[in-house]
């Protein structure tokens, strides 16, 4: 089986891309990455140790695709991650999220490839998730228990990225329409895990574990700026169990769209995390408070798994401190990426 994966040179690109060539002793696995993000040049590196090619170019321009071979599956990983690129680079996000997705596509009906598409959670509408809060400043703890299913509302804004990712979803069954190809799409949560570059507004559990470790500063931004908004985490290993399954079963579950993340038992608050932190560390670093919230931001997002448990009998099996525990020895075991944070 030849599977390409899109944004292989990123974080859940290359550890989806290595966990299939450790895993699939058949299989012969691609990466197209333009390697744009910080610590992509990383990736491929691991990447070539496996003997994994990657195709150094970018997505938005079609006529590189006529550069590769026929696959049998590609897994659509290459996207432009952080919001709040969306107000800076507006072009960037659309070419790269949009016009990519469009260019996989063609290329997949030329050759009678399959897909599974990495979409969001942030194709959910950001009043909607901002109603489930009453007030906008987040003076104390979080007591809401409700878990966001694939039903919760996409009709108001959801920021450009959550456009991007919610027309490529569209535009999936659109092409796919009365073919026989197949495809999942996947609205997940935060992921975090080793091999993440995070920074302020992508990746932020990564950031927060090295920002302490490396006695660096951060801010609390956004909510009052108390650190009390709440997400739930997935550790890139269950990422990389899922897409598996997937892949095993696609020719009896396809064409389908599922909210995949950590759930309520693995949520956390910001100010948590950086209790978690300073104990891990040791060390206790400066925290500035930025009341002002983002347009895009919002206070509270927590999967509810229960179909893609009901379709794959799979659950989050890595708990926090696990997701934590393995970040912080990949970032203390390598000295090199230090400066990355
Ligand atoms: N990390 C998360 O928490 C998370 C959560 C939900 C969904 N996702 C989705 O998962 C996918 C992977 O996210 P990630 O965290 O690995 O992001 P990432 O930024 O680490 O990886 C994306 C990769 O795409 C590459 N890329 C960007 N623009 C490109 C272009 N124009 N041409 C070619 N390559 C380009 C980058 O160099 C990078 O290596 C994305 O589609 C993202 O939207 C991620």
């Amino acid at each position: 089986m030849k599977i390409l994966i899109t944004g292989g040179c990123g974080f859940v690109g290359s550890n989806i891309a290595i966990y299939l060539k450790k895993n699939y002793k058949n299989a012969q696995i691609y990466s197209l990455d333009n390697l744009i993000r910080n610590g992509s040049r990383l990736n491929r590196n691991r990447l070539k140790a496996y003997k994994i090619k990657n195709y150094n170019f970018d997505i938005k321009k079609n006529d590189n695709f006529k550069k590769l071979p026929m696959f049998n599956l590609i897994i659509d990983c290459c996207a432009e991650p952080a919001i709040e690129v969306s107000k800076k680079e507006p072009d960037r996000v659309f070419n790269t999220n949009l016009i990519g997705t469009f260019n996989v596509l063609k290329k997949c009906i030329k050759d009678k490839t399959d897909i599974i598409f990495l979409s969001s959670s942030r194709v959910y509408s950001i009043e909607k998730l901002r109603s489930l809060v009453k007030s906008e400043k987040l003076l104390k703890p979080l007591k809401i228990k409700r878990e966001i299913d694939e039903s919760f509302s996409v009709d108001s804004a959801s920021s450009l990225y959550g456009f991007t990712k919610l027309a490529s979803e569209k535009l999936i069954r659109e092409m796919f329409f009365k073919t026989n190809l197949k495809y999942i799409i996947n609205r997940f949560g935060v992921i975090a895990g080793p091999w993440q570059f995070g920074k302020q507004d992508q990746g932020f559990v990564t950031l927060w574990l090295a920002r302490h470790l490396f006695k660096k500063k951060l801010a609390y931004i956004g909510f009052g700026g108390n650190g009390f908004q709440v997400r739930d985490l997935l550790h890139i290993d269950d990422v990389c169990k899922i897409v598996s399954l997937q892949i095993k079963k696609l020719k009896k579950i396809n064409n389908e769209t599922f909210n995949i993340g950590g759930g309520l038992k693995n949520t956390i608050s910001l100010k948590n995390l950086t209790r978690k932190c300073e104990i891990m560390t040791n060390n206790k670093i400066r925290i500035q408070k930025i009341s002002k919230t983002s347009d895009y931001d919002i206070p509270y997002y927590v999967t509810n798994n229960n179909k893609i448990k009901k379709f794959y009998n799979w659950m989050p099996s890595k708990k926090i401190e696990s997701i934590l525990n393995d970040i912080y020895f990949w970032l203390k075991n390598n000295k090199k990426i230090r400066d990355y944070f």
